[in-house]
């Protein structure tokens, strides 16, 4: 434990003390040589949007860990750029996850890492947290290190994944890391289910109640359009013109944004050219405004279908995520509002649900259709603190406090209760814990 080293004194309070120390103790309780596991039982591997928030509470506490959470990852890129959603842990059963290595099998793939991983990739929030990491603890040398990496990441999905509109797309529902929410409903009903592969015993139900995770139906739709990726070798000029699932997602578009202005922030600190970063960025969310952007519903909505025809109705917290950006005033006045309205009732006892309050899918319950997660309402926060809304940023940051201080750091809560749901000791909850308590940053 010799290179935790507290750079941040938690806050006065004293039960701030003690949420600070519990928060480290689960951060150091997921530790696996060199990275963190979302969750000892139910996640056994290394997740890679996981790890970028991991890695954010981490360079509160030992950024020696922080640096390491995000170098390991990097470490597992494909040779085309992609940062694969899963690493698996070799040490690890294989069947201790489910799909594990050998639903994948990537090292039948050419360009695949000495460690197996999934396929699919996951919202690109490296860049920033890299980006955070340093800014916490100034390493210009780690920067160096992982700048190649990070714009190889962001050159896949910009070459691979184009949606012809100068946005990305995502072709499967894990890829956007809100795995059941209503906003892939209307597209997911159109995938067969998987006649093959779903085991009978489903080992995410060993550890978390089956009304909490998503049912054996989407299951078996999330296994077949996987199967299908993969049998086309994981290609994706191969894979896309046929696939059944291809979606423009507000809040993966945002995040690559958000990332692409902080892969413009380290350039400038190594020397490398900054301009082509902060074009791209501001090519991403002009495109994000003209496509996704409804100013009637006053947020984002994702795209599906030929050419990004169809765009979804379902609101999501994931629309509101956009307000990360550089945006016109009128937007951010607009998603503000949706955020304070009856369909998320911003509010100091309970954080933002994933899902529409008054939507007709709601369920308080099933993972991301209705509850409350951490990560997500960080997000949020870090967006209002960006545009100054000091006053809802603070309300955001007290849910947050108040529900993991009754529940502890849960995978998702109750978004009218506020009562822990899924998996305890879940690292990303833990984490950004660790920043709320380390102070307000801009
Ligand atoms: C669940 C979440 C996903 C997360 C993973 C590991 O699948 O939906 O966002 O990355 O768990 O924590």
């Amino acid at each position: 434990m010799s290179e935790l080293v507290e750079l941040s004194q938690p806050a006065a309070r004293a039960d701030d003390d003690a949420l600070w120390r519990a928060a480290v103790a689960v951060l150091q309780g997921n530790w696996e040589q060199g990275y963190t596991v979302p969750s000892r039982r139910l996640y056994p591997h290394q997740w890679s949007w996981d790890s970028a928030f991991t890695a954010i509470g981490w360079a509160r506490v030992s950024p020696v860990r922080a640096r390491s959470e995000l170098e390991s990852l990097l470490a597992s890129q494909w040779t085309d750029g992609r940062v694969p959603q899963i690493v698996f842990n070799p040490t690890t059963p294989r069947d201790a996850y489910f799909p594990g290595p050998d639903f994948w099998r990537t090292r039948d793939v050419p360009g695949t890492p000495h460690r197996e991983t999934s396929g699919l990739v996951q919202p690109p929030l490296h860049a920033r947290a890299a980006w955070e990491v340093h800014c916490a603890d100034p390493d210009p040398e780690f920067l160096r290190r992982v700048y190649p990496r990070l714009r190889a990441q962001h050159d896949y999905l910009q070459r691979e994944r184009s949606d012809g509109a100068g946005l990305v797309v995502i072709v499967h529902p894990w890829e956007s890391g809100q795995d059941n929410s209503p906003a892939w409903d209307a597209e997911l009903a159109g995938v067969p289910t998987a006649a093959s592969g779903t085991p009978s015993t489903r080992p995410d139900l060993q550890h978390v109640a089956p009304d909490e995770r998503p049912t054996a139906a989407d299951y078996g739709r999330y296994v077949a359009l996987a199967e299908a990726y993969r049998d086309r070798g994981y290609r994706d000029a191969d894979a896309l013109p046929e696939h059944r699932f291809v979606v423009v997602d507000p809040l993966f578009n945002a995040l690559l944004c958000w990332s692409e202005e902080a892969l413009a922030d380290i350039a400038g600190v190594i020397g490398e050219p900054v301009e082509p970063h902060r074009r791209r960025a501001a090519q991403l969310r002009d495109a994000m405004l003209e496509h996704l952007y409804d100013p009637d519903a006053g947020q984002f909505f994702a795209l599906s279908g030929p050419g990004g025809a169809h765009r979804s109705v379902e609101r999501t917290v994931g629309g509101l995520v956009p307000l990360l950006l550089d945006l016109p005033a009128e937007v951010v006045d607009a998603v503000v509002g949706s955020a304070v309205g009856p369909r998320f009732a911003l509010s100091d006892r309970v954080p933002l649900p994933s899902y529409d309050l008054t939507g007709h899918a709601f369920d308080t319950t099933r993972y991301w259709r209705g509850p409350a997660w951490v990560n997500m309402s960080w997000l949020v926060l870090r967006g209002l603190q960006r545009h100054g809304r000091w006053a809802q940023a603070e309300t955001v940051r007290a849910a947050l406090l108040a529900v993991v201080r009754a529940g502890g750091f849960r995978e998702y809560f109750d978004p009218l209760s506020g009562v822990g749901r899924g998996c305890t000791d879940f690292s990303w909850s833990a984490a950004l814990t660790l920043d709320l308590l380390a102070g307000d940053r801009p």
